[in-house]
C-alpha cells in the first residue's frame, strides 16, 4: 500500500514536471539572435505587440554602414517570443521621391505599433528625421494598417501639440512663461538658462510650430486611451501626450515630465495601478545609467527612483539603452527590452531582453542574466 502511494506521488510529480518542462529556447541578452532564415534579427529601437495569440516585433532596419533608413520599418512574428519569422519591411522607405517624408536615407527611429479596438486598425508611430537634415526636424510620424504584418500606409508627420500649453500648467507658471525670452539666453548650460528651461523656455519657443519629438513610446491604458511619450524641448524634457480615439493624432492634452532632466528612450508599463517608466540619459549611441519614474496616474505626479538595474555594467544599463517593456498576456509579467547600439556597424546592434523582477515593496528590479528562458514566468 505504502509503495503504491509513493509510486502515485512520483507519477504525480513527474506529470507536474512534464507539464512545466516546456522546452523554451534560451534568451541570451547581447548575443546574435537569428530569425527563421538564420539572419540576425534587424528590428532595432523596437517594440512588441501581442495580438490574437501572436507576438509582432517592430523595429528599425539598420544597414551595415549607416543608421539612416535604407529599408524601412521591419516586422517579425512569433508564437513564443524566441523563434521569429521575418515578415519583411512593413513600412518601406520611398525609393524614387526625395521629397517624401520617408524618402530613402531619412531617419526612422523607435517605431511602436498599437491596435485600436474601435477602428480595428494597427497604428504605427515613429520618430522621423527628414532626409539630409540630420536630427533637426524632430518630428513624429504615423502610419496605419489593417493587418499587423502590414503593409502600413504612411499618413503624415508633424511636431505635436502646436499652439497648446501643458494642461496642468498653473496660472503662475503661465505668467512666468510669459516673461521668458529666448533672446536672453544665447548661452546654454548656465544656471539661469537651466532655470528658464525648467520654466518652459523651449516649450514657448516651439509653441507656434509644434513641440519637438524624438525618442518615443506608445502606451495603451486599460480604458483604451493611448498616449504618446517623447523626448521634447531639445531632448531636455519628456512629454506625455494623449492620442485621439482613433490613435491617429494628438488631442492637445499633454504634460511635461522632469523638465530639464535630459531623459530619452522612454519605456512604460503599468502594474497594480502604478505607472512605471524607465528612461536613459542623453549620450547618443553610448550607454548610460538607466533612470526610473513612477506615478499613480499617467498625468503624474511622476517621482524619480534610483537605477533599477542590478549586476555587471548596471551603471550603464548593461551596455544598452531602454526601448520597450513588454507586458506579457495574462498578467504573467514584464520583459525589459534594450538596444546595444553599434554605430560603426549598425546592423550588428544587439538586443537585451531581461525579465523584470519586483522587490517586496513592489519596486521593479532588472537583474542581469547571461541566459534565461520563458520558464521564468511560469
Ligand atoms: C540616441 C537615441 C537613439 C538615436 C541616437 C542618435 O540617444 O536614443 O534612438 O536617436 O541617439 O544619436
Amino acid at each position: 500500500m505504502k509503495h503504491i502511494f509513493l509510486n502515485l506521488c512520483l507519477a504525480c510529480l513527474l506529470a507536474a514536471c512534464g507539464t512545466k518542462a516546456v522546452d523554451y529556447a534560451p534568451i541570451r541578452p547581447g548575443e546574435i539572435w537569428p530569425d527563421d532564415q538564420g539572419a540576425h534579427i534587424n528590428a532595432h529601437g523596437g517594440g512588441v505587440l501581442y495580438h490574437d495569440g501572436k507576438y509582432y516585433w517592430y523595429g528599425e532596419h539598420k544597414s551595415d554602414s549607416t543608421s539612416n533608413a535604407l529599408v524601412g520599418i521591419m516586422c517579425y512574428s512569433s508564437d513564443n517570443l524566441t523563434d521569429w519569422k521575418n515578415e519583411g519591411a512593413v513600412l518601406p522607405v520611398v525609393e524614387n521621391d526625395t521629397t517624401s517624408d520617408i524618402a530613402k536615407g531619412c531617419i526612422m527611429e523607435r517605431p511602436k505599433v498599437i491596435y485600436n479596438e474601435k477602428t480595428k486598425k494597427f497604428v504605427m508611430w515613429f520618430h522621423l528625421e527628414l532626409r539630409g537634415q540630420g536630427y533637426r526636424a524632430a518630428r513624429s510620424a504615423v502610419a496605419v494598417s489593417d493587418s499587423p504584418t502590414g503593409p502600413f500606409a504612411y499618413l503624415r508627420s508633424m511636431r505635436p501639440d502646436k499652439g497648446e500649453l501643458p494642461f496642468n500648467m498653473t496660472e503662475e507658471e503661465r505668467a512666468t512663461l510669459d516673461t521668458l525670452n529666448a533672446a536672453h539666453y544665447a548661452k546654454w548650460w548656465t544656471p539661469t538658462w537651466r532655470k528658464a528651461i525648467e520654466q518652459g523656455l523651449f516649450l514657448k519657443r516651439d509653441l507656434e510650430g509644434g513641440q519637438m519629438a524624438r525618442d518615443m513610446q506608445l502606451f495603451v491604458d486599460d480604458d483604451g486611451k493611448a498616449y504618446h511619450i517623447f523626448s521634447s524641448e531639445d531632448n531636455l524634457t519628456l512629454h506625455i501626450a494623449e492620442l485621439s480615439d482613433d490613435y491617429l493624432s494628438h488631442t492637445g492634452k499633454y504634460i511635461r515630465i522632469a523638465p530639464g532632466g535630459h531623459n530619452e528612450a522612454p519605456a512604460i508599463f503599468k502594474k497594480d495601478g502604478t505607472y512605471w517608466m524607465i528612461t536613459s540619459g542623453c549620450t547618443g549611441w553610448d550607454p548610460n545609467e538607466a533612470r526610473m519614474f513612477s506615478a499613480p496616474s499617467i498625468w503624474g505626479p511622476w517621482k524619480q527612483w534610483p537605477n533599477p538595474c542590478v549586476g555587471p555594467k548596471s551603471e550603464i544599463t548593461f551596455g544598452g539603452q531602454s526601448t520597450y517593456v513588454l507586458a506579457l498576456p495574462g498578467g504573467k509579467g514584464f520583459i525589459f527590452m534594450a538596444d546595444v547600439w553599434r554605430p560603426k556597424h549598425p546592423s550588428d546592434a544587439r538586443y537585451i531582453w531581461l525579465p523584470i523582477e519586483f522587490s517586496e515593496d513592489g519596486t521593479p528590479v532588472i537583474r542581469w542574466k547571461d541566459e534565461w528562458t520563458m520558464n521564468h514566468f511560469e
